[in-house]
């Protein structure tokens, strides 16, 4: 529920910044400098940002993150987007959160241009059905499908936008590996992961997702929602992940942790 101006985030860790106040503005260049994306050899680096409330859920009584969400995880929302080369969803998500091609405030657009990247990031939906909202099928640029070699989402995404904008890697399923090999081919190598549970599931399941930028809303919902993660099975052995930074806003906590490889 994101109601109010952006507000101020203090860093809580690490030690040697901790109470450092990041104020607003425009190009936000402290926040950028904590949440720089790096960038790794061969299929690229994969971060996933979520918002969960104190209880674990990916949603609210609304079954979407809009009623989850706050000002102070729109700010980092944001600065993680203008970082990416590419943002990489599942179609429910795209779906149920009515996804555009994505958008970078004017003020993040110099950051990305120093940094030899496009004016906006590349939206990418994980599908096999084809089945992606109208928005997504009339945008002209910007968005690509990754999708089953032989599945619908092949055949109809062809149809309606040529080979060019859709990427057929894996037999049932989409393989994520090949995916996100395929996206550092095409220049895609600083990857941000929007979920959803399912798909960040899978993610963590391959082994293929690098650090993790969490929010934690002050919020406790109950009820059925899934958690952040739908993995079918427990990660054996669980993963490892290291605090790069913590900040705090008006009982929110954000979170930037590091997996181990
Ligand atoms: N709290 C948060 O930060 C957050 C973030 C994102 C989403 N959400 C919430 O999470 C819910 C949606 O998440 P979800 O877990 O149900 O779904 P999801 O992960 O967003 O999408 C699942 C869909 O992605 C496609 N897909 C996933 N893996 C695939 C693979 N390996 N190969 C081919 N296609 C694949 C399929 O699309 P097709 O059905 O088209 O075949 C599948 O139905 C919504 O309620 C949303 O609001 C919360």
């Amino acid at each position: 529920m994101i109601r109010g101006p952006a507000p101020t985030l203090t860093v809580l860790a690490p030690a040697e910044l901790a109470g450092t106040a990041l104020a607003l503005d425009a190009a936000e260049t402290q926040l950028t400098g904590l949440y720089r994306h790096p960038v790794r050899p061969g299929r690229g680096y994969l971060r996933a940002g979520m918002v969960s409330t104190l209880d674990g859920a990916a949603t609210g009584i609304d079954g979407s993150s809009r009623s989850i969400n706050n000002a102070a995880d729109l700010r980092v929302f944001r600065v993680l987007r203008a970082a990416a080369d590419g943002v990489l969803v599942g179609a429910r998500t795209a779906r149920g959160e009515r996804y555009r091609s994505i958008q970078v405030p004017p003020g993040l657009r110099a950051g990305r241009a120093a940094r030899g990247q496009s004016e906006v990031p590349t939206l990418v939906v994980v599908t096999r059905t084809g089945a992606l909202p109208d928005a997504l099928l009339e945008a002209e640029n910007g968005v690509l499908a990754l999708v089953p070699r032989g599945s619908d989402a092949e055949s109809t995404l062809t149809a309606r936008w040529g080979t060019g904008r859709v990427i057929a890697v894996g037999e049932r399923d989409v393989d994520l590996a090949a995916g996100l090999t395929a996206l550092a081919d095409r220049g895609l190598r600083r990857v941000l992961s929007e979920g959803g549970p399912e798909l960040l599931g899978q993610l963590f399941a391959a082994g293929l997702v690098d650090e993790w930028c969490l929010t934690w809303s002050p919020l406790v919902v109950g009820g059925d929602a899934v958690r952040t993660i739908a993995a079918g099975a427990f990660l054996d052995p669980p993963r490892t992940a290291h605090l790069a930074h913590l900040l705090l806003a008006d009982g929110v906590l954000l979170g930037r942790w590091l997996l181990e490889s």
